[in-house]
């Protein structure tokens, strides 16, 4: 699916060089690249921000990041020569002279490479700062390939993409007015799972399933990211977001677009965007008198008294919504999408259930449906459940199930390694693991009634005690 690793000169800037995604997730990732030899031989990272750092500085901090976030995974023979790659540009984001003095740290590079290198923005800021400094990115023709057929730029944009359809499409056409679509690398870590890129590879690599992959056999499929894990110190940004917002309206949904979509013509990035947003188009819109049975919200008991949650909040940490598709592949299969904070063991699946078959060679009364499981916590693994004759004298039957680990959990680094993956991708340019503009929409046109709902109260929020399942229970009516 994804090109080799292209070898081309590229120079990442990195915007907030200092903020919580560059600490937590991108330096880990560049360094784990770097460590598995898949960075370009030429490679700069500058990073931009308004400290007064030399780049011996900023390399002290690059090296404190890594020993506080890649625990146990720093190599002194790699490091030294990891850390040269940094350098750092003084500035202020609304500051033109700033721009230009990034311009010319690039240029100087340029010229000591002898190429006109490639260009890789990153901004690990609030998406309050994104217009300025992508639109002062611009203006001082810092995103202009150096020549026409050499040099490219790319912009890579995080999530939240907006905090409603309206706000998407705000953002998507100031990014539009700037950008072409092939130079936007919108992030969902979750599309560069290993277990979910095999969803893909599962159905289309094998014929086995694929042609009872319909409403014909599959009775309902069950998508669920259940996390242990609260909201700890991110009261300020969840509590204006939410459970959905957070990762229903993204993670959940491109969960449900792989497992839902159709064959691609080929498996180019635009041939598989094409298909995703397709299937994401078909989402029926929930009608307004049947959120109360299609959807439930919860909130942990505790959420309110975390720093930067207001105390009355009623924002949800937990929901469960019923989506349905109006496709004729899957019109009448119910898809239920859950998921939420401080639920116990974390369980993160997709669950196909298959029909139960008729006439069935089983006890009379039983139920024997067969079920796909594409799991991705506790294990990385794929179950396929099946009933088979139990051994003796009589005809009884038992579940039985094949079973492939994907790999030990321990060898995952996560966060890591997909954004190590989806890092190098943009370098590469390849986009097969990117959000398109007509996925945002789609999704947010299938989540804005829901949490318009929501905030009128249709759904009441109900609380939970945390560290338990039991409010899957209380929501047992959403199937
Ligand atoms: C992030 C959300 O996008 O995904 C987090 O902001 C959530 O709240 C996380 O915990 C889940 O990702 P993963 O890879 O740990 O399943």
């Amino acid at each position: 699916m994804a090109a080799p690793t292209s070898n081309i000169p590229t120079i990442f800037a990195a915007f907030g060089a200092t903020g919580d995604l560059m600490r937590r997730k991108v330096l880990p990732a560049l360094y784990y690249s770097y460590k598995h030899g898949e960075l370009p031989t030429m490679f700069k990272v500058v990073g931009f921000s308004r400290r007064e750092w030399s780049d011996e500085e900023f390399r002290a901090y690059v090296q404190e990041t890594l020993e506080e976030h890649a625990k146990g995974k720093i190599a002194d023979t790699t490091l030294a020569p990891f850390l040269s790659m940094f350098k750092f540009q003084r500035g202020e984001f609304g500051d033109k002279s700033s721009y230009d003095g990034l311009k010319k740290t690039f240029d100087t590079l340029d010229t000591e490479w002898g190429v006109c290198s490639n260009k890789l923005f990153y901004l690990s800021v609030a998406p309050e700062f994104y217009e300025l400094i992508l639109g002062e990115l611009s203006r001082s023709g810092l995103t202009d390939p150096c020549e026409p057929d050499q040099g490219w730029t790319h912009v890579i944009v995080e999530k939240p993409f907006g905090m409603d359809l309206g706000t998407a499409k705000q953002i998507d056409e100031f990014l539009a007015k700037l950008f072409t679509e092939d130079q936007i690398y919108r992030i969902d870590h979750y599309l560069a799972k290993e277990m979910l890129q095999n969803i893909l590879t599962f159905r289309f690599s094998n014929n086995l399933f694929e042609l009872s992959w319909d409403n014909g056999l599959i009775e309902n499929i069950h998508i669920r990211v259940l996390e242990k894990i609260g909201v700890e110190k991110r009261g300020p940004f969840y509590d204006g977001v939410g459970a959905f917002r957070d990762v229903g309206q993204n993670h959940l949904l491109q969960m449900l677009a792989l497992v839902t979509m159709d064959h691609p013509e080929s498996f180019e990035a635009g041939a598989i965007q094409k298909k995703r947003a397709e299937i994401l188009e078909a989402l029926e819109i929930i009608p307004e008198k049947e959120m109360k049975s299609a959807t439930f919200r919860g909130q942990y008991e505790g959420y309110r008294a975390i720093v930067g949650v207001v105390p009355d909040s009623d924002t949800e940490t937990y929901f469960k919504v019923r989506a349905t598709l109006n496709s004729p592949k899957w019109k009448g299969v119910p898809i239920v999408m859950e998921s939420g904070k401080r639920l116990g063991a974390p369980l993160k699946e997709i669950v196909v259930t298959f029909r139960h078959p008729t006439p069935c060679l089983c006890p009379p009364g039983a139920h024997h449906k067969n079920e796909v499981i594409f799991r991705m916590e506790p294990r990385e693994e794929i179950l396929i459940e099946f009933w088979s004759k139990s051994l003796g004298f009589t005809f009884a039957t038992e579940r039985r199930e094949f079973h492939y680990m994907l790999r030990e959990q321990s060898e995952h680094v996560p966060y890591v390694e997909e954004y190590a993956k989806l890092l190098l991708d943009c370098v590469r340019g390849d986009q097969t693991l990117f959000i398109g503009t007509e996925e945002i929409r789609a999704m947010w046109r299938f989540t804005d009634p829901i949490l318009a709902a929501w905030k009128d109260g249709v759904v009441p929020l109900q609380t939970y005690a945390p560290d338990s399942k039991e409010v899957l229970k209380n929501a047992d009516y959403v199937k």
